[in-house]
């Protein structure tokens, strides 16, 4: 989608590729195919993006408010008539449950009206005139320009349409590129951009990042990187840019979110949160627990319990009844996997649940690693995926100082119920991580409240409120009570 025109693609193309087998023998299933693009393509989306931004002059950045929001309406109701299409790639794609499918396919159309509605708040507040030492003025949100945008494979639509959905009610204009996995479902709503907004406005390229996104960002036109992704590409592309001093970064990456299991903790809840908050989508979570610290007085029984439930899971197809595990959609994820068991296993960690680690081509049982110490690579790298690493500790200073040392800083989980414990803990943790989640696991949502993170975990703060402000720049009118 380039200027309000669906290309025909007459060039190469790159096979996409589901893991998930559709027959009884295993053998991966091809599901179409994406262009691969290249710089002629890239520039002239680019071109597009900044013609119909045209330094802030544009149709796009001047157009009235109710009718921006017109347009994002008439976007998000086309968008719905392609639930159950976006649903099923989804699912074959990325190997997302049905439930988890539909549900982010629901969250993000959600994610869009309160975006709407939240605008619009914003634009009331700016009709406002403050008064200051005898100066009025009349502060309102302006948009920054071309957004470039690309998204991750594992919310390959809610996490992607979080950047771009407020990057354009902003009056940013935009080149978007989706993941490598989870880039078909993106193709049922070209249209709906197309016919929602003015040409120019979205710009939706296919290709490998390297081919498209770099040529970009090389010709220093791009105002603001909006990636969620790994820091290894936001890196190399933000370099790409001849005056990345000027760049607006909004950025989610890695994190290495640790559960903190207290000796008075509620086993059977804190059990549960850890399930879920380790092996949701098979804990490839930026917010997923990634490790967790165990007390030694109730390591024993922590870790047989645990185990026991991961085994209990159900593995399955994405669409099958009630599966808690599916095959993960990056080819050659197993392999990383396992050079990840077989370094801390050689480095004395243990499989603590029978079936940890055995797989059959991408479907892979989560192992539970115990006891992992910090020269293994599990401790270190975000594992992405289904294994969990498990560390026990008889002070908390041990915990804590490992999250200091860190170069992660998104979220924690801390369980126990002593409130006298609990209370300066909370404050301590407060300061490492941006989101302290008590006897729960980590996570997003709700999309109102902020998400972020500090060290190399974020840039910019998302969620329906934060993301219309990291998408824009204030600015005002000001005049002297004479
Ligand atoms: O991958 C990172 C996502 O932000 C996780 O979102 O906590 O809603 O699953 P979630």
């Amino acid at each position: 989608l380039v200027n309000g025109e669906l290309r025909k693609w007459e060039g190469s193309t790159t096979p996409v590729i589901s893991t998930i087998s559709s027959t009884e023998e295993y053998a991966p299933t091809t599901l179409g195919s994406i262009p691969d693009m290249g710089e002629p393509e890239a520039f002239e989306a680019l071109d597009a993006a900044l013609g119909a931004y045209d330094q802030g002059q544009g149709v796009w950045p001047t157009m009235k408010v109710k009718d921006r929001i017109e347009c994002m309406l008439a976007f998000v109701k086309r968008m719905e008539q392609k639930r159950e299409e976006v649903v099923k790639l989804l699912m074959w794609e990325i190997g997302k449950s049905e439930p988890d499918s539909y549900k982010e396919f629901d969250r993000t159309v959600e994610y869009i009206y309160d975006t709407i509605e939240d605008y619009k708040q914003l634009d009331r507040d700016s009709a406002k005139f403050q008064k200051h030492d005898g100066v009025y003025a009349h502060i309102r949100r302006g948009p920054l320009g071309v957004v470039l945008c690309l998204g991750p494979y594992n919310y390959p639509l809610n996490e992607t349409f979080a950047l771009l959905i407020p990057a354009i009610i902003m009056g940013n204009t935009t080149i978007f590129k989706p993941a490598k996995h989870g880039v078909l479902l993106i193709t049922p709503l070209l249209e709906a951009f197309r016919s929602s907004f003015p040409k120019g406005v979205v710009n939706i390229l296919f290709g490998r990042g390297r081919a498209v996104a770099a040529p970009i960002m090389k010709t220093g036109k791009v105002d603001v990187l909006a990636l969620i992704g790994n820091s290894k590409s936001a890196n190399a592309l933000q370099e790409q840019h001849p005056k990345s001093n000027r760049l607006r970064l909004v950025l989610g990456l890695e994190a290495k979110n640790p559960a903190i299991v207290l000796p008075d903790a509620d086993l059977d809840l804190t059990i549960n949160e850890c399930i879920s908050g380790t092996l949701s989508f098979n804990g490839q979570r930026c917010t997923a627990l990634k490790v967790v610290y165990v007390h030694e007085d109730i390591k024993d029984e922590f870790l047989k319990r645990f185990s026991e439930k991961v085994d209990s899971l159900k593995f399955g197809n994405p669409w099958e009844k009630g599966v808690n595990l599916t095959p993960l959609p990056e080819p050659d994820k197993p392999a990383y996997i396992q050079e990840l068991l077989d370094d801390a296993q050689i480095k004395g960690a243990k499989i603590k649940n029978k079936k940890g680690g055995k797989h059959f081509d991408n479907y892979i049982w989560p192992a539970v690693l115990y006891p992992v110490t910090k020269d293994m690579r599990v401790y270190e790298e975000e594992q992405f995926g289904p294994v969990i690493p498990v560390l026990s500790f008889s002070d908390i200073e041990e915990p804590l100082n490992d999250m200091a040392e860190s170069n992660y800083g998104q979220q924690v989980s801390l369980f126990g119920k002593d409130v006298y414990t609990l209370s300066p803990l909370i404050d301590s943790l407060a300061n490492l991580v941006c989101r302290v989640n008590l006897n729960s696991s980590c996570q997003r949502g709700p999309d109102v409240y902020p998400f972020t993170g500090r060290k190399d975990s974020a840039q910019s703060t998302l969620s329906v409120h934060d993301a219309l402000r990291s998408f824009s720049i204030r600015t005002f009118v000001a005049f002297k009570d004479n």
